[in-house]
């Protein structure tokens, strides 16, 4: 039996993820923030769910989170946890802490984890670390605005483009997942796609990725989207 890791499952994509990984007899460890939501927790009847807390950007919550995974094997994780930065992200407008923030949590924290998950992967078959980005972090789609959302994003893509180069010689696979426009707290109502659909899609990939594909930057439909 496979084991997941899902950042942010609380709600949207990442409680998405967690409901469909546990329909497949996935064992799933599911984080949330400060605590869970009625969603996450009502999953708790599932014996193949354990939540624990993670607040992603900070160094002593990511430290709990590796002394909890002590001798777990952990076949995927899915940077998941993301946010979309504040209101005003215009030049006049945006602010160097609220960007520094959004770097925080959708750039930074990504590597932090996948760090601190890297020896509970040695003893899995297949490892792989995967990291929802955006199509706003794809350098040759021409949109304005959003600076420090696109920002974070077009900085996560290469930070887990140089992470799979380095982790080829351990065999562990690593990609980057374009979402969709999905029907969340943060896509909106007007969204294209649910979030369980999304999620669907996002668990294709990661039951079909391999060493052949990492690197690589998809849609949530399993093709491969621009940089
Ligand atoms: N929705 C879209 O259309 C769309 C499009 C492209 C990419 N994405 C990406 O998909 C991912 C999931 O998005 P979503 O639409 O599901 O967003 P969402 O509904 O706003 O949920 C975001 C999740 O991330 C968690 N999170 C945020 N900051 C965190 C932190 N510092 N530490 C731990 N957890 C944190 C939230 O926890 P709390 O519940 O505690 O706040 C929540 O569970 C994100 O990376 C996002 O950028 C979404």
């Amino acid at each position: 039996m496979e084991t997941v890791l899902i950042t942010g499952a609380s709600r949207g994509i990442g409680l998405e993820l967690t409901n469909k990984f546990l329909e497949l007899n996935y064992k799933v460890i599911a984080t949330y923030r400060n605590k869970p939501s009625t969603e996450l927790e009502k999953l708790q009847s599932n014996e193949n769910i354990s939540l624990i807390e993670l607040e992603v950007t900070d160094e002593i919550s990511i430290n709990k989170l590796k002394d909890y995974l002590q001798g777990i094997k952990i076949d995927i994780l899915i940077n998941n946890a993301g946010i979309i930065g504040p209101e005003d992200q215009s030049v006049e407008g945006i602010t160097r802490q609220d960007w520094l923030t959004t770097f925080a949590i959708n750039s930074i924290a990504p590597l932090m984890i996948s760090r601190a998950v890297l020896n509970n992967m040695e003893s899995a078959i297949n490892p792989r670390i995967i990291t929802i980005s955006s199509q706003m972090g794809a350098i040759n789609r021409d949109n304005v605005g959003m600076y420090a959302y696109r920002s974070s994003k077009v900085a996560v893509n290469k930070v887990m483009k140089v992470l799979a180069l380095e982790l080829k010689e351990k065999s562990i696979a690593v990609c980057l997942i374009h979402p969709g426009w999905v029907k969340t707290d943060m896509g909106g109502e007007n969204a294209d796609i649910s979030a369980t659909k999304s999620a669907s899609g996002i668990v294709n990939i990661a039951q079909e990725l391999t060493m052949e594909s990492s690197g690589k930057f998809f849609n949530w439909e399993g093709n491969e989207h621009v940089w």
